[in-house]
């Protein structure tokens, strides 16, 4: 991996687990606090966070700027797996390598964990002490909640649950389902990072749009590849969950080597929106390569 991507994730771990201590500090109950830290700062990616200080570093962004909606990203991203996990939805045992929130709080607090993890979100945003002008939060609460809620990744989890053991599924409704589950808050991230900065432009509103979306809806197919090919012990997560849960998937419907492609061509027409910016969006290439390669 390049030294500047090992820096910049240095950097956002560090930057957002700071905020976290802050907020996390004086949570009445022990152990909804504890439950929330098991699942905030055990290893996961932080890919999320690491695309918005990307693209805010394209329009010089100032840092704490880009923490509000890096600390809310990820947050929302977090209380998404405890929910996913639950019996009642994917039943998984194994998240990042450990047993998953349920696993070890039960399902009552794993629920629980989920509801605080998101709306802290809002405290966040609205509480931040950074210098973000009050409707710079207002409109990355407008991004945010449109990529989460029923018209985003709330309803994608929906039809996932609903239809997606259906055999007749078509390949368009399953990409959609993959735009509103994942894709629509990997596609917010970038926006976010932007509407941190002093940025108005619409031609880059435009091209950043067809980045996040190329990126958002091939970082599902990928996990669905993954799902079948990567070990559990690599994975940090069940290998073959999906096929467990009968789930119909891209690799499943197209064959691993379709899906393979479709995840390169989607990362090639990412990195040709993106072209124009030259060395300012050098930072968001190396993580777009960095997220092509990912093994987990
Ligand atoms: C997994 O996301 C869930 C999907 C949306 C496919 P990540 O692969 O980003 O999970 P962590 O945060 O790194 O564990
Ligand atoms: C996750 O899809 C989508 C979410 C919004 C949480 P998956 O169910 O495939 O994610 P993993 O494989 O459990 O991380
Ligand atoms: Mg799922
Ligand atoms: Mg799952
Ligand atoms: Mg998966």
């Amino acid at each position: 991996m390049a030294k500047t991507m090992q820096a910049l994730m240095e950097k956002v771990n560090d930057r957002i687990e700071r905020v976290f201590t802050q907020y996390l500090q004086a949570i009445p109950s022990l152990e909804l606090k504890t439950a929330m830290e098991y699942t905030l700062f055990n290893g996961g990616k932080r890919i999320r966070p690491l695309l918005i200080y990307a693209t805010g570093s394209i329009f010089n962004a100032p840092l704490e700027n880009l923490d509000i909606p890096a600390c809310a990203v990820e947050l929302i991203h977090t209380y998404s797996l405890i929910h996913d996990d639950l019996p009642c939805m994917d039943n998984a045992d194994l998240r990042r390598g450990k047993p998953t929130c349920h696993k070890v709080y039960n399902e009552g607090m794993a629920v629980l964990t989920g509801d605080a993890l998101h709306t802290l979100t809002m405290q966040i945003i609205s509480s931040h002490p950074a210098r973000l002008p009050a409707e710079k939060r207002l409109q990355m609460m407008a991004v945010l909640s449109k990529a989460c809620g029923p018209f985003g990744m709330a309803a994608g989890q929906a039809l996932d649950i609903t239809v997606m053991n259906d055999p007749t599924l078509s390949t368009d409704l399953l990409l959609d389902i993959y735009r509103l589950k994942t894709g629509a808050l990997l596609s917010a991230c970038i926006e976010l990072g932007r509407l941190a900065s002093d940025n108005d432009d619409e031609i880059h509103q435009r091209a950043l749009k067809e980045f996040g979306d190329c990126i958002g809806l091939a970082f599902q197919i990928q996990d669905d590849v993954l799902d079948i090919e990567t070990s559990t012990e690599l994975l940090g997560k069940q290998q073959g969950i999906d096929q467990i849960n009968n789930k119909v998937t891209y690799p499943k419907i197209l064959g691993l080597d379709q899906a393979k492609d479709k995840v390169q061509i989607l990362y090639q027409e990412a990195l040709m929106a993106i072209n124009y910016l030259g060395d300012r969006a050098q930072l968001l290439r190396e993580l777009t390569g960095y997220m092509l390669q990912r093994q987990a």
